[in-house]
């Protein structure tokens, strides 16, 4: 084995004992301000390699573009009831925009580009950073893990899903202006913490995208390393087009490519959240 790629050394995580019983829902936001940096693929693949461990895992698509949906074969755009009519219903209902997926124990709620009112709507609603967290709130019972897909801005929406959350994952490609952005992510994180929701904790930074081959990947690791320490997952993201791949045939990497190396490291990532005592 080769002692330089991170994807495929480093001490692996043992798997999960199965859930005797579910709930309460450990909420995770997804987030990255800048686009492109795996934030769908992480919530559609790590909610997809929990469900394998028997976690009972709740996606719910924040994002107006709708690309979780899509990626798992929603078409959000024919629904009448998305998250974002929950989030401005008087008595939103989770359970009827609750989708199952191909996935078992894996469930979505879906979005589309209706969503993108939100963000102007909500500035004039009561406790508006809240409003999804009070969507959220009675599914919690019934799920071991919700995962938040975040859009790539710091606008209310991504404020609504560190409210709601205990946890936040930040994916970060591993490319040249990787780490451009972060503090103004840590520092928006540290204000919602201190003025909407003190749980609020960085589970994980996460690396994407790497390529063992390249010289560059292995050069930003180690700088990502080097400024974040321990928040930075040992796990690490290879870059494969079996990702893109995947979501054409609107389906997780851990059905579509079981054994394809992307599906391991997110099975993998899933055993460390576990382990860390991130997740149930
Ligand atoms: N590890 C990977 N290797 C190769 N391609 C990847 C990888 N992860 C994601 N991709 C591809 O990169 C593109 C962006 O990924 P993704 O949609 O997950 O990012 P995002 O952060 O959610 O983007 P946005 O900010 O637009 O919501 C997609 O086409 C996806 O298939
Ligand atoms: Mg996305």
């Amino acid at each position: 084995m080769s002692t330089d790629n991170p994807a495929q050394t480093a001490r692996d995580f043992p798997v999960p004992e199965p859930l005797g019983a579910h709930g309460p829902a450990r909420i995770i936001a997804m987030c990255n301000q800048k686009g492109g940096v795996g934030k769908t693929t992480t919530t559609i693949n790590l909610g997809a390699a929990l469900a394998e461990y028997g976690r009972k895992v709740l996606l719910v698509d924040l994002d107006p573009q709708g690309a979780a949906s899509a990626g798992l074969g929603v078409n959000a755009l024919e629904l009448d009831r998305t998250i974002y009519t929950e989030l401005m219903a008087q008595r939103p209902d989770i359970t009827a925009v609750t989708h199952p997926t191909s996935v078992e124990g894996l469930d979505l709620v879906p979005a589309n580009i209706d969503l993108s009112a939100a963000e102007v709507q909500l500035v004039n609603e009561v406790a508006r950073e809240q409003a999804l967290a009070r969507v959220l709130r009675p599914a919690t019972e019934d799920y071991d893990v919700i995962l938040i897909d975040c859009q790539p801005s710091l606008g209310l929406l991504t404020v609504n899903a560190l409210t709601a959350a205990h946890g936040v994952i930040i994916p970060l490609e591993t490319e040249f202006f990787a780490l451009r952005g972060v503090a103004l992510l840590v520092e928006t994180i540290e204000k919602v913490r201190d003025r909407l929701n003190p749980r609020l904790h960085v589970d994980g930074i996460l690396a994407t995208m790497y390529d063992a081959r390249t010289l560059h990947s292995r050069e930003v690791l180690a700088r990502v390393q080097e400024a974040f320490g321990e928040q930075v997952f040992e796990t690490v993201i290879t870059r494969t087009v079996k990702f893109p791949d995947a979501s054409v045939a609107t389906e997780p990497i851990t059905s579509y490519a079981p054994n394809h190396a992307g599906a391991y490291n997110y099975r993998k990532l899933a055993r460390e959240l576990i382990n860390r005592g991130d997740v149930a």
